[in-house]
């Protein structure tokens, strides 16, 4: 008996990378797949249905059952045609994994309407497009989603577009947790760094050697991202997507997991640091006030973010 039998899992950009390593895994635990992929570029634009049904060869040449959808999931339509492919061949749908990306790394000086609008589609609409086709049928029995964010989003040089789509998929699992957590529905974000995939466009090297070594902030901002080595391959990624998906992780709905190289965590929400407090409300004179809140000022976090040397 294998840890996923009888049960169907979508899983959009499963063609390439880390949702094709999670796509074999499930598969192999005896999960029915839903190969969703455009096969386009990985700045977006262009589409090639031949990764998907790769994808869908190699599993069935292992024994186990999928198939291959290959719609774009940045339009409500694109994101109903997954989930509906999991119900015409399947008749359910127990797990959700949104794991499509595209990056367009650019200056916020150079970033047009149309790099932010492209990304924010495919990465967070497209989200929003298959949850809100499949939750329903979630519903039915109770499973997983499971949404792919990134580091990215606690701020990254260059990557504006793609930092706001990907911390907007951590608020809205923690929302779409709280909604269908009652069904048995658990809804969880990921934020992987993972070795070279499609997405490992020089670009995003650039984005981070110019933050890191131009402007000495630490890689992705974060400190704790730096000490633990390599990052992980994506079969480590699937791992940990297959591990959210069962009954193992139940007591998990709501959170954000961190994987890096040997590495996986959870992520605490953002707390308060300081706080300062001031009777009656802010005044323009009291919130000037040094004496009052220049504590808030002085924090050794804040030389991390880019400040211009005093
Ligand atoms: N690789 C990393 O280090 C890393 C780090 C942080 C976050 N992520 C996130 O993990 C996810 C997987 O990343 P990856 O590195 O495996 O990327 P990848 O480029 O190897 O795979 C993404 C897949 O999504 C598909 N795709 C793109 N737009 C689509 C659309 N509109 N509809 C359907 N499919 C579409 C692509 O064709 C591609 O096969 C992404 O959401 C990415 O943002 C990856």
């Amino acid at each position: 008996m294998t840890q996923f039998s009888d049960k169907v899992a979508v899983i959009t950009g499963a063609g390439r990378g880390i949702g094709r390593d999670t796509a074999l895994l499930l598969a192999s635990e005896g999960a029915k797949i839903v190969v969703n992929d455009l096969g386009g570029g990985p700045q977006g634009g262009g589409s090639d249905s031949s990764f998907a049904q790769q994808v869908v060869d190699e599993i069935v040449a292992a024994g186990g059952t999928a198939v291959a959808e290959t719609s774009s999931v940045a339009s409500m339509a694109g994101g109903k045609a997954v989930v509906e492919c999991a119900m015409d061949h399947y008749g359910r749908l127990d797990f959700l994994i949104n794991n499509a990306g595209i990056i367009r790394p650019r200056r916020i000086t150079e970033m047009s309407e149309e790099d932010f609008d492209t990304v924010l589609a495919v990465n967070l609409k497209g989200y929003f497009a298959t949850i809100r086709a499949g939750a329903e049928y979630l519903k039915r029995q109770g499973g997983a989603i499971i949404n792919l964010s990134s580091p990215s989003g606690f701020g990254h040089w260059g990557m504006a577009n793609y930092s706001a789509a990907k911390e907007g998929v951590v608020g809205m699992t923690r929302s779409v947790a709280r909604e269908l957590g009652e069904f048995g529905v658990r809804c969880n974000a990921v934020r992987p760094v993972s070795q070279a995939t499609t997405m490992a466009i020089p670009e995003v090297y650039e984005t981070i050697t110019y933050q890191h070594q131009t402007l000495g902030i630490p890689h992705l901002s974060n400190q704790w991202l730096l000490p633990h080595g390599e990052e992980a391959p994506p079969h480590s990624v699937a791992a940990v997507l297959a591990w959210l998906c069962s009954p193992l992780s139940e007591n998990i709905n709501g959170r954000e997991v961190y994987i890096f190289g040997a590495q996986v965590a959870l992520v605490q929400e953002p707390e308060l640091i300081r706080n300062q407090f001031k009777a009656g409300g802010w005044t323009w004179d009291g919130i000037c006030d040094p004496a009052v809140t220049g504590a808030l000022t002085y924090d050794i976090r804040n030389r991390y973010k880019g400040l211009k040397p005093v």
